[in-house]
């Protein structure tokens, strides 16, 4: 079968003139070239080249040959970049980014409401999960850890998440994770592979979460669960209340919505599961209440998560003109008021859980 390395190096000596030279420019020794120059010409029963004085001809078939794999070497690359391209596409419209600040909120806001979320996230031994949107491995630590007899796959989009992810997880000496590039809407897996799904904090930032549900439910085993946690941002309420502020988390919602996803997804979980076929689906809310008397809960969840998370939109909130200077930062700082004497602040996360029927 005439592969593309076949493709590639007669294009090499196309462009050089000698078989050394095309060596040295696809990192070939010698004889591997010839080895390979060998192969193809034998496949095609007839000489690519011959030489004349030292120097290479193409011989007619030789010259088809370079000709139509030119062709197709441009089009295979134009290819490359237009694939790569969508995934640079779908990295961008992931609202938070990949800052160092966002893998510092994220993992805050994972360990703070880690109980609040995680007290039934348990699984049978022996168990293959795949967790679907592992980011920088907030969610992974807490889960694998309280899941040792389980084997996790844990997917993103994000290579160079994937990889502080993976450290993390060695750092911790965690040995039941495995990470894999992947998209949801498109899983490197076969039908029927897992015993259970987990997904945190990726529906509400996706467009068409629906095909995504599909394609989970396709890798998950019969009889399997899928187990959903997603945010509402409606559902955020505070004292002193701030017309402000919620104008500032307003533009959250629309930046998210621009972007694709939808930052009122969590009062959404039960139709969503229910219309992709998933059954028995029962939604939990679990709401984090915060005021005075948890002053750490102050710190790390109205600050370090919520406010941090407004805080991060507010270049690109201001770029895209979705609001003013002055509302967002005026937002930002009544939302820092609730943290002081006498403040409160609400929020409300949704997980949901349903089945794979037989
Ligand atoms: C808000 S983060 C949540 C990360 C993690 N689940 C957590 O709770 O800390 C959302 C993650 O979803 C990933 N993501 C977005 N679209 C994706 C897709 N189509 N396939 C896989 N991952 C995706 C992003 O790269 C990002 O890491």
């Amino acid at each position: 079968m005439i592969e593309i390395r076949h493709l590639k190096l007669i294009d090499a000596v196309a462009k050089v003139g000698s078989l050394k030279k095309a060596a040295e420019k696809l990192f070939l020794t010698q004889s591997a070239l010839s080895h390979q120059l060998k192969e193809l010409e034998t496949h095609l029963g007839t000489q690519v080249f011959y030489r004349i004085n030292n120097q290479l001809h193409f011989t007619p078939a030789g010259k088809e040959f370079r000709d139509a794999g030119k062709a197709i070497l441009e089009q295979l690359g134009q290819l490359e970049n237009r694939v790569q391209q969508i995934n640079q596409d779908r990295l961008k419209s992931y609202i938070h980014g990949y800052s160092s600040e966002e893998t510092q909120r994220l993992n805050d806001q994972a360990s703070t409401i880690s109980e609040l979320l995680h007290r039934d996230s348990k699984w049978e031994d022996g168990a293959l999960i795949l967790e679907a949107g592992c980011g920088v491995g907030a969610q992974t630590q807490i889960i694998s850890h309280k899941n040792p007899g389980s084997n996790f796959i844990s997917v993103d989009l994000s290579e160079k998440s994937l990889a502080q992810a993976s450290q993390v997880i060695r750092e911790m000496n965690i040995n039941n994770v495995e990470f894999q590039l992947a998209d949801v809407f498109d899983l490197p897996f076969n039908d029927n592979t897992f015993d259970h799904i987990f997904v945190c904090f990726l529906l509400e930032h996706v467009s068409k979460p629906e095909l995504a549900l599909q394609e989970l439910k396709r890798v998950l085993k019969a009889e399997g669960t899928i187990t959903v946690i997603e945010g509402d941002h409606g559902s955020t309420y505070f004292y002193p209340d701030s017309k402000t502020a919620r104008k500032a988390i307003q533009a959250q919602v629309t930046l998210q919505k621009q972007n694709g996803g939808n930052a009122y997804i969590g009062r959404q979980l039960y139709p969503m599961l229910s219309d992709a076929g998933f059954s028995n689906v029962a939604v939990s809310p679990r709401q984090v209440y915060v005021d005075d008397s948890k002053p750490e809960m102050v710190d790390r969840f109205i600050k370090n998560t919520f406010t941090a998370m407004i805080k991060g939109i507010k270049d690109e909130a201001l770029s895209k003109r979705i609001i003013s200077r002055d509302e967002i930062e005026g937002g930002i700082r009544d939302l820092y008021k609730t943290t002081e004497g006498g403040g409160t602040f609400c929020y409300t996360f949704f997980k949901a859980i349903g089945y794979k029927e037989r």
